[in-house]
């Protein structure tokens, strides 16, 4: 038997890969024309990867229609394709549907390695997500954090212990930093032509975030079989480019509404002051596209890495006990600010453990390989699609002791740089990793760590078991019900609630 699977091993080396002395990767087997597209017919495909991964390995490649997807799980293989070959792997797959909410690739993270990435990434670190842009924009997150404590106290004063919707108070504040950065303001609602009158802040979010995270996770099954292009698939079409016409149009209205106030002389510190003065090379649907990306992207991943935070404590009194010993011995009541966050390990590590276990992007959008090359020791053909699943790094058996489990102690052990935003996958690595990990970091830190300070946290009724998950990103498939309990009363704080 084993003399048979090492001839077909090696003819299948002779014939894929007559040019390299590697083997091909191992196969998934699938069925003829659509490969192993039934079987992730769910849309939650780094599961399925990860169960591949225990019985193909680290590297595996599968079939999805007409393209060979090679699918990386572990922290090692993964930082091969990242670093050391990203060279060959630098260029970007992207649906129909990324392809038009991207405008063709007009994103930071969208687009290849060219020398537009490079430009737009030095904007985007300059005025938004690097360290001197973080520290200018510290009082927007400050306030943020204030208005959360504040409605909090406002609910369980006015409530008698009920439980709270988390993500609904946390999302509008998130927005509110998100609009800030980019604008210099928050916004209580704007006129749109195209849309027939002044839409709310409400329908704004809507347009600018949620409908765009669920446009993204469309499948149109012309992606798998590039030579079906031309048959037309009308209604998913539609769908996707009334999405993106919407979004281009509150945009539009928003930047039309900031030039009013730069022709007041009213000057703001935020992204579209920069970009409106000094990117002369770029276009205006350019420059509504790299605002829309700090807006969709500071507007979602640290929600989803927040509120599972939230949820794991509320679980595990034991360990929000832990963060709150933390918290008084070195805080007592202070605010805990960005330049205090270094003295809080236990609460580092809860950030960290939140990301690698409910990694927010579960898998980096597809990359292409525009070259042969090798990965794992393995020939990687030119042609080649690779899909890094960060939820399969971050649950590997063979890296993590009990991967399952939520236990931020991993985390304090002496091999971790408390302050390295890298020890997990959770941000990806090399080039293009996340750009916006400071600022994740600093949201989701002090927020957690202020709200274990003022409150006791736990479950409301049924929420132990709604760990299921939805979109491109992981949230929470239905938002966290939770009961804050005061841990003294309002007017005791040290708060500084700045109102919209
Ligand atoms: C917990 C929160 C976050 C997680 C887990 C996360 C994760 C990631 C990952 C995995 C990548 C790499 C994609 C790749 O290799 O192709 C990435 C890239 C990126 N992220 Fe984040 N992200 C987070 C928050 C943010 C925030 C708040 C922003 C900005 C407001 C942001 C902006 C970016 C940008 C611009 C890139 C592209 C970098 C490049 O291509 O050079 N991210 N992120």
């Amino acid at each position: 038997m084993a003399a048979i699977q090492d001839i077909l091993r090696g003819l299948t080396i002779l014939f894929n890969n007559k040019d390299s002395k590697l083997p091909s990767v191992p196969e998934v087997p699938g069925l003829p024309v659509i490969g192993n597209l039934l079987q992730l017919k769910e849309k939650k495909p780094f599961i399925k990867f990860t169960e591949w991964s225990e019985q193909y390995g680290p590297i595996y490649s599968i079939k999805a229609g007409a393209s060979t997807v090679v699918v990386l799980n572990s922290t090692n293989v993964a930082k091969e394709a990242m670093v050391t070959r990203y060279s060959s792997i630098s260029t970007r797959k992207l649906s129909k549907a990324l392809s038009i909410l991207s405008q063709d690739k007009n994103m930071v993270a969208m687009s290849d390695h060219n020398d537009f990435h490079k430009m737009v990434k030095r904007y985007i670190l300059a005025n938004v997500l690097g360290t001197e842009a973080q520290i200018r924009h510290t009082c927007h997150r400050e306030a943020m954090v204030d208005n959360i404590v504040r409605k909090l106290h406002e609910h369980a004063n006015t409530t008698n212990n009920q439980a709270v919707n988390f993500r609904k108070i946390f999302v509008s504040e998130l927005f509110g930093v998100a609009l800030k950065q980019a604008f210099g303001k928050d916004v209580e609602s704007v006129y749109v032509k195209e849309l027939g009158g002044t839409i709310s802040r409400q329908d704004i979010l809507k347009i600018l975030v949620t409908d765009l995270m669920e446009g993204a996770i469309e499948i149109d099954w012309r992606d798998f079989f590039p030579y079906l292009q031309w048959v037309p698939n009308d209604k998913i079409e539609n769908k996707i480019l009334q999405i993106h016409l919407r979004r281009k149009a509150v945009m539009n209205a928003l930047i039309q509404e900031h030039k009013k106030h730069i022709a007041s002389g009213e000057e703001l510190n935020c992204y579209i002051d920069y970009l409106l003065s000094e990117a002369k090379s770029l276009s205006e649907d350019q420059i509504s596209m790299l605002l829309w990306e700090t807006i969709i992207e500071t507007s979602d991943t640290t929600l989803v890495t927040t509120e599972w935070a939230m949820y794991e404590l509320s679980k595990h009194q034991d360990k929000q006990d832990q963060l709150y010993q933390e918290l008084q011995s070195i805080h007592a009541n202070k605010k805990i600010t960005w330049e205090t966050l270094s003295q809080l390990p236990y609460l580092g590590a809860v950030f960290h453990e939140t990301l690698r276990k409910h990694s927010p992007v579960p898998i980096v959008p597809l990359r292409h390989c525009h070259e042969d090359t090798q990965l794992g020791g393995y020939h990687i053909p030119a042609g080649n699609e690779v899909a890094i699943n960060i939820y399969g790094c971050n649950m590997d058996k063979n890296q993590w002791e009990n991967p399952e489990e939520w236990m931020p102690e991993r985390f304090l052990k002496g091999k971790y740089d408390p302050m390295d935003l890298f020890k997990t996958m959770a941000f990806g690595g090399g080039k293009r990793a996340c750009a916006g990990a400071l600022q994740a970091m600093l949201i989701a830190c002090a927020t957690i760590g202020t709200l274990v300070q003022q409150f006791q946290w736990s479950l409301a009724e049924g929420e132990d078991d709604n760990v299921d998950t939805t979109g491109l990103t992981t949230h929470k498939l239905h938002p966290l019900l939770v009961i804050p309990k005061p841990r003294t009363s309002s007017e005791g704080l040290n708060i500084n609630c700045q109102k919209r």
